[in-house]
């Protein structure tokens, strides 16, 4: 794979890391893409335009009322023209001017006028990247399509050490090498994804159900939007607006949960089942709210609900990848194994919600990939972030033997 023909925008702020840009410039080239370099103001106190001029063979843009540049290749015709915009470093500041929708120079004009992917690699001060405000900026970012990569840890040039580092130019291009070649991954592939709680109900007002959030179903089908797919979510209740482009099928119990399922699978390529489905159910449902009694009552008698994802994974019209998930509390990896097995799943990614920092109501989480043939884990990112990621490594795998009897790509 490489950058032939690809044209990209290479924003540069203003951070110490900039002084990497040239050789990332040239890194690019070498990997045979064309690159115009944008700069912010404050990026030109750490590398000249007369280098990057240099090794871009194009003169750097970095004024918005520049009429010269401006009658030469007007910022709209550069937002056009490119395939990606990359922007190395990205700094705090300029993350809250995206984050924001603000539109203050070239460079995030550039970026909001854009329909192309724009990956940011950010580079600060670890405390900066890791205080809560950069963090928020961050996840709204990835809810808003930018595709952010994690700074490398390491000693800064402040002096501190941890995460904040700019990946080296030898690192970044392969990023861009593989970002832009499988930017529709998933272009063809029909996915059929379940998210959120159900809820079974009691009597008119009560239900059982549990804490999920749905994030991370809802970010599974962004990511499988953004990759090209054709994407069905069905969803319990939950408080997410419905990802845009996704034909969303709302249902409240699990039972409506695998009649929505099975209405589509004869049309599914890829099953991801995220939604946390309530095992038990009422056995009856009272017509009538359940008045409270004197002595009170001693028990709802529960009927277990069916379980969706094995028969989906047992059904003739199986679909060509069953992926399951898992959030445990204990024996983690050794549940989860127990889980792929027991209903026949190609893969299942696994969490431990019994980590404050992760799990289901909050925006970050941490995976492992559990296949018949290995694990890998997924560090701590944006549910977003993840998803992208378990995704791309699901695809790219699908011809190294993840799901011998069920390739994707026969
Ligand atoms: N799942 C399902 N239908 C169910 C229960 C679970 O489709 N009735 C799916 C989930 O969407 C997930 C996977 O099965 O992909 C694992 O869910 P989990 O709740 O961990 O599985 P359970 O079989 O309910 O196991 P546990 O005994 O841990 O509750």
């Amino acid at each position: 794979m490489n950058l032939i023909g690809k044209k990209i925008v290479l924003g540069i702020c203003g951070g110490i890391a900039a002084y990497k840009t040239p050789i990332l410039v040239r890194r690019l080239r070498q990997a045979g893409a064309e690159v115009q370099v944008v700069m912010t103001r404050a990026a030109t106190s750490f590398v000249t335009p007369t280098s990057i001029a240099a090794v871009s063979g194009r003169a750097p843009r970095d004024d918005l009322f520049d009429l010269q540049a401006e009658a030469s290749m007007g910022h709209i015709e550069l937002a056009r023209w490119a395939d990606c915009v990359l922007i190395a470093p990205a700094t705090a500041h300029l993350l809250g001017q995206l984050a924001g929708g603000l539109a203050s120079d070239l460079l995030t004009t550039l970026c909001l006028a854009t329909r192309c992917p724009v990956m940011l690699f950010p580079a600060m001060n670890n405390v900066m990247w890791e205080s809560r405000p950069v963090q928020a900026n961050v996840q709204r970012l990835s809810e808003f399509g930018y595709h952010i990569f994690q700074p490398d840890s390491g000693e800064q040039a402040c002096g501190e050490t941890g995460p904040g580092r700019l990946p080296e130019p030898e690192d970044i291009t392969p990023h861009v090498i593989s970002f832009l070649n499988t930017s529709r991954m998933l272009a063809g592939l029909r996915v059929l994804i379940t998210a959120g709680p159900t809820r079974e109900a009691i009597d008119p007002v009560r239900f059982i159900s549990n804490h999920s959030s749905g994030k991370q179903g809802y970010a599974f089908a962004e990511a499988a939007l953004d990759l090209g797919a054709d994407v069905t979510l069905v969803s319990g209740p939950v408080a997410l607006p419905p990802p845009k482009g996704a034909h969303v099928i709302q249902v409240q119990s699990a039972e409506q949960m695998l009649s929505a399922v099975l209405s589509k699978l004869n049309s599914t390529d890829v099953f991801i089942g995220v939604a946390a489905v309530a095992d038990y159910r009422p056995k009856e449902v009272h017509e009538q709210k359940i008045k409270r009694v004197e002595q009170g009552l001693d028990a709802i008698p529960l009927v277990a609900n069916p379980d969706i994802i094995a028969t989906v994974a047992s059904s003739p019209h199986r679909p060509r990848l069953v992926i399951g998930f898992a959030a445990e509390t204990q024996n983690t990896i050794a549940n989860a194994e127990a889980k792929l097995i027991r209903k026949k799943l190609d893969a299942i990614i696994v969490n431990d919600v019994a980590d404050k920092r992760i799990g289901f109501n909050g925006d970050n989480n941490a995976a492992t990939l559990i296949t018949a043939t290995g694990r890998k884990f997924f560090d701590q990112r944006p549910k977003h972030w993840l998803a992208r990621d378990l995704l791309l490594e699901l695809s790219s795998r699908l011809t190294g033997g993840l799901a011998p009897t069920n390739p994707l790509y026969p």
